[in-house]
């Protein structure tokens, strides 16, 4: 397929947000080429996508892989520290990546952050990602930051490890009293986001979050009603529901949520007070979607660092 439309590099569109924001651009003309540490998994789009690997220890080829696009949509992150992935040489990496662009001449920058990122925070990912925003702001180049709380979809993990969890035990452990809230946006509904930032002229800092909140409980009890199970909620002490998923993760090889995942959970990050950005209703998506979610176990750990074939 032949492109009239400007460039744009976006990380992974060979992962999850990054797939559904490619397939946006491609449908509104744009040129793609991506950045990926897995440039041999399959590419669902063909000649379609340029891929190219993070050179994050080569800024002159990085460089070159960002020359002539005007913009960059970024969504390279970790979830969380495993070997030499921390949040520190995300930081570093993201540096290198938005210096390169600079240098390539790209124009602007859609910088995919979290809601409620803080310089103070006690968790490195919250603490990361606002360095992470701070660097896109120094950097001179046009900016929209999107902060997203989790982003639901098929290929999501929280949601459907959750409906994971539910289909198989009657007994679900909840991390103290369940009342801390969750706000999620459709991942549709994020890619919208993504490429209409590409059209935006001010530097821009947007929540990324859907129409509804739900509790934890009220999370829980809604995916086991649509994958029609009847579960009951434990409410544990959090050390007790941590201890419960590393067992859990042993059994299926993967980090289930870490500790500061409970905690950003449990202080209420995963919710904004503002107007929504996005339009799915989840407990609409939920019923919609009811018998794939859950299905199989999504797994962090298989996605990001099994070996590529
Ligand atoms: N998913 C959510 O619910 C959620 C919620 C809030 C914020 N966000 C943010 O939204 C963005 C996209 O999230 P996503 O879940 O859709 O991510 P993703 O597509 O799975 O990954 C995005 C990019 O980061 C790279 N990456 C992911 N984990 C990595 C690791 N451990 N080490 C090295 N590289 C890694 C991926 O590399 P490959 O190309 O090699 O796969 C990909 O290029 C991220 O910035 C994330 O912080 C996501």
């Amino acid at each position: 397929m032949s492109t009239s439309g400007p460039t744009v590099v976006i990380t992974g569109a060979l992962s999850y947000t990054g797939k559904y924001a490619t397939r946006l651009l491609l449908d509104r003309g744009y040129a793609v080429r991506t950045l990926t540490f897995h440039p041999s998994r399959e590419n669902p789009f063909g000649d379609k996508v340029r891929v190219f690997p993070y050179d994050f220890d080569r800024p002159d080829r990085l460089a070159e892989t960002l020359r002539g696009a005007s913009a960059l949509i970024n969504t390279y992150w970790v979830r969380f520290p495993h070997g030499t992935s921390t949040f520190e040489a995300a930081v570093q990496n993201t540096r290198i990546l938005v210096d390169a662009a600079k240098t390539a001449g790209v124009k602007r920058v859609v910088q995919v952050s979290i809601a409620n990122p803080s310089a103070e925070s006690p968790l490195g990912y919250y603490r990361g990602k606002a360095q992470v925003e701070q660097i896109v702001r120094e950097s001179g180049l046009a900016y929209t930051i999107l902060r997203p709380t989790v982003i639901f979809g098929l290929e999501d993990i929280l949601i459907n490890n959750i409906a994971w969890f539910v289909r198989r035990f009657p007994v679900f452990g909840v991390p103290g009293d369940g009342s801390y809230g969750i706000r999620a946006i459709y991942v549709e509904d994020m890619a919208n986001l993504m490429v209409d930032a590409l059209e935006g002229k001010a530097n821009t800092v947007l929540d990324a979050v859907g129409p509804e909140t739900f509790t934890f409980d009220q999370l829980v009890t809604l995916i086991a009603r649509n994958v029609g199970r009847r579960v009951r909620l434990l409410h544990l002490p959090t050390p007790l529901a941590y201890l419960f998923t590393r067992v859990i993760g042993w059994f299926v090889g993967d980090v289930v949520l870490t500790w500061e995942e409970y905690q950003g959970l449990m202080a209420n990050l995963l919710v904004t007070r503002g107007d929504s950005t996005g339009e799915t209703l989840l407990s609409e998506w939920l019923a919609e979607n009811s018998g794939q979610i859950g299905v199989r176990y999504a797994s962090e750990v298989a996605r990001h660092f099994a070996r590529p074939s």
